[in-house]
């Protein structure tokens, strides 16, 4: 009964606070009728996933009514720094960062959280710093499906061996997952890695020159090539094809884009991965929309990125070869049937 009584005058005590604070903020509108501000720092356009990860936050901020503030930083990791002050000057609600650089963009985050602003980290893990969420893939488990799906075509010979971009942590899970299934056969003796290289900023022109000069040193004795996006990929399917080779040995990829499912119908890349992007991007927004009004969010892990066991939320991933390409990729909406088959 007592404990009612004060529950009660708590109550009164509230309402009446609640009361006062509206008297005070006359002309602001209410709370509720605030647009929330999201502001987003993506690494890059140039590959396509990208891309749709861009249109897709843009098209759903807008069903679900919050204003959005994108900016992209063309791999520039001085660039999307100053990028991300500017977003955090212009009163973002939350921030949404899919870091250039996993080391160097922890104090980005330190700065928004100086700014009393929660920071998700998209995609691509940030390093060393208080994280409010991780969001991604298993990045890991992309590897892995890389290199069970490599190791089963070319169970022996001489491999290149290429990974992604060294400042993003992705690259280490995908070469790490892949690895689990080449090393042994290295171990074995079965496969040797003729050429094991990281492709600096995932850039495609840096690839070619990677398995242009492995095919030179090799006298183009090359049984397999790891490659670990789809950008990788094409360049290297080019390489291959300057020596009459494309479409003889097997070449991964990841992204599912559009260019990397025209080669897998040609017949000249292997695989690629399937991340439903669009899953992601929406998944961003709503995370960030409970975030801004100051509620938990969920997550289904936890990664730790050197500083923290940060709370995670990874999606899953998908091999797509010739087999299952028009079920995975055309069936979902993912890429239009003409495109993918356009003459
Ligand atoms: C990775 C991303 C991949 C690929 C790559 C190059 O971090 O997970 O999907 O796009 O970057 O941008």
């Amino acid at each position: 009964m007592k404990k009612f009584k004060v529950c009660a005058l708590l109550m009164t005590g509230i309402m009446a606070a609640a009361l006062f604070a509206g008297c005070g903020k006359k002309d602001a509108p209410a709370s509720s009728d605030k647009k929330l501000v999201i502001g987003v720092s993506l690494p890059t356009q140039r590959e396509e996933r990208w891309v749709r990860d861009k249109e897709t936050m843009e098209a759903y901020a807008k069903e679900k009514g919050v204003d959005l503030k994108i900016q992209v930083a063309d791999t520039d990791v001085a660039q999307q720094a100053s990028q991300v002050e500017n977003l955090i000057s212009q009163g973002i609600d939350v921030l949404v960062l899919a870091p250039a650089d996993a080391s160097a963009s922890a104090q980005s985050v330190e700065k928004a959280h100086a700014a009393g602003i929660k920071v998700i980290s998209y995609d691509r893990l940030i390093a060393n710093c208080d994280l409010d969420l991780y969001m991604s893939f298993d990045n890991e488990k992309v590897g892995e499906l890389q290199g069970e799906y490599i190791t089963k075509k070319a169970p022996k010979g001489n491999y290149i061996v290429m990974a992604g971009a060294p400042t993003d942590n992705n690259a280490t899970l995908f070469k790490k997952g892949a690895m689990k299934y080449i090393q042994p056969l290295v171990d074995k003796g079965d496969i040797k890695v003729v050429t094991d290289l990281a492709v600096d900023n995932w850039e495609p022109t840096n690839a070619l020159k990677i398995v242009e000069n492995s095919l030179t040193a090799n006298s183009n004795k090359v049984d397999a090539i790891l490659a670990p996006n789809d950008g990788t990929a094409g360049a290297a399917i080019q390489a291959l094809s300057a020596q009459g080779l494309a479409g003889k040995i097997p070449v991964t990829g990841q992204d599912s884009e559009l260019t990397a499912a025209q080669r897998i119908v040609q017949g000249t890349q292997s695989m690629t991965i399937f991340k439903d992007t669009r899953e992601l991007g929406k998944a961003a927004i709503d995370a960030a929309i409970k975030f801004a009004k100051g509620e938990s969010v969920e997550s289904n892990g936890k990664v730790n990125n050197g500083k923290m066991d940060v709370p995670s939320s990874l999606l899953a991933a998908q091999v797509v070869d010739k087999d299952n390409l028009d079920k995975v990729l055309i069936d979902s909406g993912y890429l239009k049937k003409d495109d993918v088959y356009k003459k």
